[in-house]
């Protein structure tokens, strides 16, 4: 079993929790190889079984900018990506209307591609508590290793 991190992060607060989330995962015995959406040109989803997607929420509920270009090229592509299993997590700020509705939409489009949703996603309120926001990303991980090992 393959398994991606993409993430998207125009502050690094995203980029910071994919990083914890492969630390967690390798902990609970899963690999992940972990890559910035900015530099995903050419990625081949069909090398991976599991895709965890991180993206952050901007300007009124949109997908973080590098993740808004990556989406428009890939639904161009409209790839066929049945019998792969992703969830995704993103930052956001819980005052915003548009609390991580980057989150809803990435879980959207990929159910569209066929894609198979093994897990709620992780919203994570960067104005919120770090502990807390911590150990709710240790939970998501552990729980989502458990489905993807
Ligand atoms: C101009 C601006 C717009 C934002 N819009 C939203 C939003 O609509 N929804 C949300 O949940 N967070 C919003 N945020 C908060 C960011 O998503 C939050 O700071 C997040 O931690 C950034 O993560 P990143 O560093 O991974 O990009 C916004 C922040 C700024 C500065």
């Amino acid at each position: 079993m393959k398994t991606l991190i993409l993430f998207g992060s125009s502050t690094g607060n995203t980029s910071d929790y994919a990083q914890k989330i492969k630390e967690t995962l390798y902990d609970a015995g899963v690999e992940a190889d972990m890559l910035d959406v900015a530099e995903a040109d050419g990625l081949e989803y069909g090398d991976y079984d599991n895709i965890i997607i991180g993206c952050s929420t901007w300007d009124d509920g949109a997908l973080q900018s590098d993740f808004d270009f990556h989406m428009e090229d890939l639904e161009e592509d409209s790839p066929n990506l049945n019998g792969k299993r992703f969830a995704v997590f993103g930052c956001g700020e819980s005052y915003y209307d548009n609390f991580c509705r980057a989150v809803d939409i990435l879980e959207d489009k990929f159910a569209d591609f066929g894609a198979e949703k093994v897990q709620d996603g992780l919203k994570i309120d960067t104005s919120g508590d770090d502990t807390e926001n911590e150990s709710s990303a240790f939970a998501w991980t552990k729980g989502l290793a458990e489905v993807i090992k």
